[in-house]
């Protein structure tokens, strides 16, 4: 199995490090090199889902303040 880095970033997107596929709703495959990054939108606002354009910066989004273990995975 390879391991997939993601990072959330502080009220900001979602950061992928590849390799890494990505299917969208549509079935559509965007593959991610190894070594490459890309940013998934976390804040609903970019015109470019499920790509973040910076829209976060904008509206102001802020994220939780810190991640919590669900319960089922202690
Ligand atoms: S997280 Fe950047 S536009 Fe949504």
């Amino acid at each position: 199995m390879t391991k997939v880095e993601i990072t959330v970033m502080k009220d900001g997107p979602y950061k992928l490090v590849g390799p890494v596929s990505i299917e969208d709703h549509e079935g559509n495959e965007i593959t991610v090199r190894e070594g490459k990054t890309v940013a998934l939108c976390r804040c609903g606002g970019s015109t470019r889902k499920p790509f973040c354009d910076g829209t976060h910066s904008k509206i102001g989004f802020e994220g939780a303040k810190a991640a919590v273990e669900r319960a089922s995975e202690k």
